[in-house]
């Protein structure tokens, strides 16, 4: 028998204030987080959803550099719309809190302390990559370079971000700054270490033996970090952000965020309810961890030694890591904005939020890597939400209004055929509590719209609207069981889409029924007059996916682009002096344009070349206006054969630079010069 836990503790991991949230955060671990919390809730269990921002570390910091503001204006920004728009999606976390709060300060402080006095750490000095142009060390995201694994030219000192390797900065094939560009040297410096080799017993017993029916993917990775071995592991850095290392002669060092953040769960906890400690000392408190992927080894391996080593918290009893979400066929990648991003969504689609919690849901990357495409939105939209759900409420209430006014029939004699429906009905409850309980919410989400699917398919085959005709009686009771399969629809759908849950709800002009009553058909009284059908979802036309289609085919352009900008030409061949002396470049400046009548492309300027006023037709009309050329100072190669182009005699080159994306830009003095000044 499984144990019988009093109550549940359920994290879902702190996003970095560094960004907004996208949609393969919500797929990977706040859909499923809150569907989980929902259910329990719903279950009348004792449930805490705890969540908040991670605002410490180095992507922070390099972000706040690029920015020129401080990384505290970065994450107030960022917590700012992540927590708006997790709200905005339905996300019921008890509590969203932050890491640079007081509360986690003091208590990530405290739980460094206890471990430092009872002499839990290794402190050793060590060589280092240090900037010596930024004057910084360089750990983590400070430091790129050679993946050794695979060869990725942009690999960061933590990890490699193509084969998902995690490194250390001295694997690193020629490291570089991340911040000033230079070549770092080595310094020694001071740290902590939490001695993960000496946890390494403890981990076996309890993941290995203990946690077997931990997901696959979860228990794989555990096993092979276990079997290659675990190695001390730093818990500070030479940083300015984050919580100073609360010891003496620790100047300038700063916790290691991932030794910080995940404290943050316990930091929230205290700020949610003094109550706080019953779900982290008692054993009898379930503590599950909903998290992605690359963050499994943080969450099986390194805070659980932490939580051993302090002594006083629990384990956590499961963490249902989930692997990565695609977007359109490539990864997402906040930094190449390759995304959709939460706070835009919501933006664009009001009303849809439940949406996108079912699409995300149905799609989930469970137990491998999957894709999001604006088409199979738009599909399960069309023809599930919209066919299937929609369509059967609709049908239900709209009927109920019709004959009878909106009071609910009473239920008469049964035939097989209900009794078939009402059985099969019966079944669902407990297969959603199963998938649910065993973190399969793909499933547990098909059986919910299996609800509605009953539904549906009992109107068609009983076909009210026609029976109605000649056996109004019967009728009475076709929509009767009909209403009860409605009102268990609301039931079942709750935790995935709460949003149209509680709309099922208004317009039966009910009450919550709570989880329990799931399976019922005595939920809505004979007699009780329900409230006005609206519609629950509606089509998604295709220009309104094109319209996505076509702001990530441009993100796509712009990033070809940056990145065809970054590839240089290689070396013409030599040129004696001689020759390079027989071109006459002079400073110009240019007083008219217009351009070419019937071409694309062509501009006459007529420039002041300081020897002449004179014509030059250029190739230049798709990149410059007229406007913006007239009165610029330029360089012209001057003796350039003269030909005739459009009936127009060209005579002489207006110099451009242009890089392999195709983009031009005038090469101009960097002060104004006199017309003629020759250039060489
Ligand atoms: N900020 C981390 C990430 O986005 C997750 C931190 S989870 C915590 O990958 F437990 F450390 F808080
Ligand atoms: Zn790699």
């Amino acid at each position: 028998m499984a144990k019988q836990y009093k109550r549940y503790l359920v994290t879902s991991a702190l996003p970095y204030a560094n960004g907004p949230v996208h949609i393969g955060h919500l797929a990977g671990v706040y859909v499923p987080s809150d569907i989980y919390v929902r259910y329990l809730r719903l279950k009348g269990y004792d449930v805490i959803s705890i969540c908040g921002s991670d605002e410490h570390g180095v992507p922070i910091t390099i972000k706040a550099r690029k920015e020129g503001v401080t990384p505290q204006d970065i994450v107030d920004r960022y917590h700012a719309i992540i927590e708006k728009s997790f709200r905005g999606l339905g996300m019921s976390f008890d509590i969203y809190s932050r890491t640079s709060s007081k509360t986690h300060r003091r208590v990530a402080s405290e739980f460094f302390r206890k471990l430092y006095d009872e002499g839990k750490f290794i402190e050793q000095t060590s060589e280092q990559y240090y900037d010596e142009e930024a004057q910084t060390f360089l750990a983590d995201r400070y430091i790129v370079g050679t993946c050794p694994r695979c060869q990725n030219e942009r690999a960061y000192g933590d990890q490699c971000e193509k084969c998902g390797s995690t490194l250390s900065p001295d694997e690193l094939i020629n490291p570089k700054s991340a911040v000033s560009g230079s070549v770092p040297v080595k310094r020694e410096t001071k740290h902590w270490y939490l001695p993960l080799d000496q946890y390494e017993g403890f981990l076996r017993e309890w993941i290995l033996e203990g946690h077997k029916e931990w997901k696959s993917n979860v228990y794989g990775q555990c096993k092979s970090w276990l079997d290659l071995g675990l190695q001390p592991r730093a818990v500070s850095r030479d940083l300015d952000w984050g919580i100073p290392v609360p010891v003496e002669g620790a100047d300038g060092k700063v916790l290691y965020v991932w030794f910080d953040a995940p404290i943050g769960y316990i930091s929230a906890t205290q700020d949610l309810t003094p109550d706080w400690e019953k779900y982290w000392k008692d054993e009898d408190t379930k503590m599950v961890h909903f998290i992605g992927k690359d963050n499994i080894v943080f969450h099986c391996i390194v805070f659980p030694s932490m939580l051993k080593a302090h002594g006083d918290y629990i384990l956590p009893e499961n963490v249902p890591a989930n692997e990565f979400l695609n977007l359109e066929g490539d990864k997402i990648s906040t930094s190449r904005n390759w995304a959709v991003w939460l706070h835009e969504y919501l933006e664009e689609f009001p009303g849809k939020e439940d949406v996108l919690r079912y699409v995300l849901c149905a799609n989930a990357p469970e137990t491998k890597d999957n894709d999001f495409t604006w088409k199979d939105y738009q599909a399960r939209n069309n023809n599930e939400l919209v066919a299937i759900l929609g369509n059967f409420v609709n049908r239900a209430l709209v009927l109920t209004q019709k004959y009878y006014a909106g009071v609910v029939p009473a239920c008469g004699e049964l035939t097989d055929y209900d009794r078939e429906t009402i059985e099969e009905l019966k079944k669902v409850k407990g297969a959603l509590e199963q998938n649910i309980e065993n973190y399969r919410f793909r499933e547990a989400l098909k059986e919910a719209m299996n609800v509605a699917r009953i539904g549906n398919k009992y109107l068609a085959d009983t076909e009210p609207w026609k029976v109605v005709k000649t056996d109004p009686e019967r009728v009475k009771t076709i929509l009767n069981i009909a209403l009860q399969i409605t009102a268990n629809t609301a039931i079942a759908i709750e935790p995935f889409m709460p949003f149209s849950a509680k709309k099922m709800l208004d317009m039966l002009a009910v009450e919550p029924f709570g989880w329990e009553k799931l399976g019922s058909m005595e939920l809505i009284e004979a007699g009780h007059t329900i409230g006005t059908p609206a519609l629950l979802f509606e089509k998604i036309e295709d220009e309104v996916i094109q319209k996505q289609l076509d702001k990530l085919a441009a993100t796509k352009a712009a990033n070809q682009a940056a990145e065809a900008a970054q590839h240089v030409e290689e070396q013409k061949d030599p040129v004696n002096f001689e020759d390079f002396q027989k071109m006459d470049i002079r400073v110009s400046t240019i007083l008219a344009a217009e351009k070419v009548a019937k071409t694309k492309k062509l501009l006459k300027l007529t420039v002041d070349t300081g020897i002449d006023k004179r014509e030059i037709v250029s190739g230049i009309a798709e990149h410059f206006t007229p406007e913006e050329l007239i009165g610029k100072q330029v360089l012209v190669l001057v003796n350039l054969q003269p030909r005739e182009m459009r009936g127009i005699l060209s005579s002489g080159m207006i110099l451009m630079g242009e890089d392999a994306s195709g983009k031009l830009v005038l090469l101009q003095p960097s002060e104004k010069t006199n017309n003629g000044a020759l250039v060489g």
